[in-house]
């Protein structure tokens, strides 16, 4: 069966790294039909929209969407675009990759963040010169739709369960929703799960990441804790993403456009080129998702390396040395 890609390398790195994770699945044994669409600062210069209607009506459409990234207009592209694949759960691995300088090299988490509500719902107002105010939206339906996908998540991987992250002993009506909806469909599921404040989870994941593994959480929480996290295993550079919707998703480094190296060939591939794994996986080809990660590991580990990893490889050094590999 033809999976049919839209492919949307943005602004700066994007237009770098994209091309290198096609080459990549390029040369796996996979049937892909990749469909250019343009985004991003670029194209709202060229047209006035950052984000044209057929760009969105492809990822809205698709199989699955490759994203880059984008530059100042990126909330105008980004957030559009997860809406486009209806996506409902942020899926974020943050693990240290060997030989590769991280402050808790033990690290290996994944977030499971809530991608549609929250404090991230739009409904802001300021109501006087002096007063703005933000609804916070929770509802049962999307706290259900995460733990299902969290629960499958687990199962599939071969996690012992998962880690509620949540405040409900402050915001007890919105994130008490989250967590009693949580947890029931896990008990429901036999899935097993603990519970920790987002606060002291943020000390605690500095102190001994290694005590996490799976962890769900709220929107704005996951955003935050997601990033942290990113920091205890070398920053934002390596990290891959997908936003997974009910029929469709979409797969995108953490990383933005870098306009400090973006240019000059020497972004570093592995971010755009792991979230690929991650959409090979979420079509069902894990020997190939696995491969391609496999393949990546060993350069980054033996290199060669780009210059934000203290090597002095352009970016089609490396991936043709992931091509090697594979
Ligand atoms: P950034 O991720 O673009 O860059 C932060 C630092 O990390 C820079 O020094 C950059 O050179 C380095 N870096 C990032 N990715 C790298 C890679 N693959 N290889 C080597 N070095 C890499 O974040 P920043 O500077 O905060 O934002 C730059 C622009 O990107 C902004 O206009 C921002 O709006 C946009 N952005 C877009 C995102 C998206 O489209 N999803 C996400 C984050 C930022
Ligand atoms: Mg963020």
């Amino acid at each position: 069966m033809t999976h049919e890609i839209a492919v949307v390398p943005g602004d700066g790195i994007g237009q770098e790294v994209i091309p290198a994770a096609i080459e990549v699945l390029e040369t796996l044994d996979v049937d892909f039909e990749f469909i250019e669409a343009e985004a991003g600062d670029r194209v709202k210069a060229e047209t006035g929209e950052a984000l044209p209607q057929e760009t969105y009506d492809l990822a809205a459409s698709t199989d699955a969407t490759l994203f880059g990234a984008a530059g100042e207009t990126a909330a105008d592209v980004i957030l559009p675009l997860r809406e486009a694949v209806d996506s409902f759960v942020n899926v974020r691995p943050a693990t240290a990759f060997p030989g590769v300088e991280a402050v808790r090299p033990e690290t290996d988490l994944v977030f499971l963040r809530e991608n549609t509500e929250g404090v991230y719902s739009g409904r802001e107002d300021r109501l006087t010169e002096d007063v703005s105010t933000l609804t916070r939206v929770v509802t049962e339906s999307a706290s259900r739709r995460l733990a299902e996908y969290a629960c499958e998540f687990v199962t599939e991987h071969g996690h012992d369960g998962f880690t509620v992250v949540h405040k409900a002993n402050v915001m007890r009506e919105t994130d008490g929703l989250f967590r009693d909806t949580v947890t029931e469909v896990a008990d429901e599921r036999g899935v097993e799960t603990d519970e920790v404040l987002m606060d002291a989870f943020a000390t605690q994941v500095c102190l001994d990441p290694g005590q996490f593994d799976v962890v769900v959480c709220p929107n704005l929480a996951g955003d935050v804790l997601s990033d942290l996290a990113a920091g205890l295993v070398g920053g934002l550079g390596l990290l891959p993403s997908a936003n997974v919707g009910p029929d469709r998703a979409l797969f995108e480094p953490v990383h933005g456009t870098a306009p400090d190296i973006a240019g000059e060939g020497v972004a570093n591939p592995a971010a755009k080129i792991i979230s690929a794994a991650m959409m090979l996986e979420y079509f069902g080809y894990d020997e190939e998702g696995t491969a391609v990660r496999e393949a990546v590991e060993a350069v980054l580990a033996e290199g060669p390396r780009t210059p934000d990893l203290g090597g002095d490889a352009s970016t089609a050094d490396v991936t043709s040395a992931v091509v090697e590999r594979l």
